[in-house]
């Protein structure tokens, strides 16, 4: 039956990292795919990765199964990473974490798990989002619908028209937020916004839904999360994708988390009880490596400093290089929303046409979109990066 198969171009982002990796030249500069380069261009293993993977491998007794939650240590300190430690929340018991196979994990069983709580789910997503977004959640049987997010002159969030378009939604549909640092756009919402948003996802009855793939990453652990705390102080039943792939660089780890949370502990156990079951027809159960690692760092106050020291100079860097790259860039027009854009990504605005000229003339990688990974950038490269840019602008 495998004859019937159309052969089918693979997703833009891994194609654009496979055709990078194949480009022989020397001086070429990825700015495709969302991971964190430092000054010499290598994405390493943060300092306190490699120390909580020395302990493991001296302190682990067993390979046996961890269980379709995974780790609790693992899940009790990614509730407190993205609600605070302070939560009334978790106090409460109306919250739940899974530990997930990545974000991508989350993200699918969030969907699985939504699909069986109402089959006609209609989930909303901005536009732009991640593109994977849409396989991700469509995949499940959820029916995707757009709200329009970026302003395509200025940039920027066209805050009034997400508002309109999220008002023909209807109750019990789902809303899809970036926690921070939006990715494609790196065009956030103000606490301001979120607060809109949180009285109109009150008011309809829908049900939000956050993707928190970059905490730590915009302005800090806590600011970037304000948002997603506040609107979780507000409504009654929430879901939150989180990853571990940025901020804890384990990217190939496959390490995320998945948050219910519930308007009481007893409704709360029963769901879980449901997504239990979701994740055990699936993958059965997470991996345990990358869990193991965030576990031992978030619970040992030593190697929890020198994570958030590492992780705060990542952020501060990637301020620095947002600011460098638009005052190098402004030469050939305002490029003044990358310095105020947060996370790994910004729109640089140009055509298709330009972005191939970059590639094929420059050996500059950024996505079609024209996405740029400004962390991808380093103070060696930039100046002839923004050049190149600023001679094909
Ligand atoms: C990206 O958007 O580049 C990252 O999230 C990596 C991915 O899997 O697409």
């Amino acid at each position: 039956m495998f004859e019937a198969l159309k052969p089918l171009p693979q997703d833009p982002i891994l194609q654009l990292m496979q055709t990078f990796r194949d480009d022989p030249r020397p001086d070429k500069v990825d700015l495709g795919i969302g991971v964190y380069k430092n000054d010499a261009g290598a994405t390493p293993i943060m300092a306190a990765v490699h120390e909580a993977e020395r302990r493991l491998l001296e302190g682990e007794t067993t390979k046996s199964y961890v269980g379709p939650a995974g780790s609790q240590g693992f899940n009790d300190a990614m509730a407190r990473l993205i609600l605070g430690n302070e939560s009334s929340l978790i106090r409460d018991g109306r919250t739940s974490v899974v530990q997930t196979p990545g974000g991508c994990g989350a993200l699918r069983m969030a969907a699985e798990f939504l699909r069986l709580c109402q089959p006609d789910t209609t989930v909303w997503v901005s536009t732009p989002t991640w593109a994977n977004h849409l396989p991700l959640l469509g995949g499940a049987g959820l029916t995707i619908r757009e709200y329009p997010y970026l302003n395509q002159n200025t940039l920027q969030v066209d805050f009034n028209a997400m508002l309109e378009a999220l008002e023909g939604a209807r109750a019990g549909d789902v809303v899809l937020l970036h926690g921070c640092c939006h990715n494609p756009s790196g065009a956030d919402l103000t606490l301001d916004q979120w607060q809109a948003v949180t009285t109109l996802i009150q008011r309809k009855g829908l049900l939000p839904f956050v993707d928190m793939a970059y905490q730590g990453l915009g302005d800090g652990l806590d600011q970037d999360a304000a948002g997603l705390r506040h609107l979780a102080s507000q409504v009654p039943e929430m879901l939150v994708a989180a990853s571990c792939s940025k901020n804890f660089g384990l990217y190939r780890e496959r390490t995320g988390a998945l948050m219910l949370i519930s308007a009481t502990a007893t409704i709360n156990a029963a769901a879980t009880s449901q997504l239990l079951s979701v994740i055990r027809s699936h993958y059965s159960m997470p991996p345990a490596h990358g869990a193991a690692i965030v576990e031992t760092i978030l619970g040992d106050e030593g190697l929890r400093k020198l994570w958030q020291d590492e992780l705060d100079g990542m952020c501060k860097r990637i301020l620095h290089l947002r600011h460098a790259f638009a005052d190098a860039l402004a030469p050939a027009g305002d490029f003044g929303f990358i310095a105020r854009q947060r996370g790994m990504f910004s729109f640089l605005g140009i055509t298709p046409e330009q972005v191939r000229r970059l590639r094929e003339e420059n050996g500059i990688y950024l996505l079609e979109s024209s996405r740029v990974n400004v962390a991808g950038l380093n103070d060696r490269v930039l100046p002839g990066v923004a050049k190149a840019i600023r001679n094909i602008l």
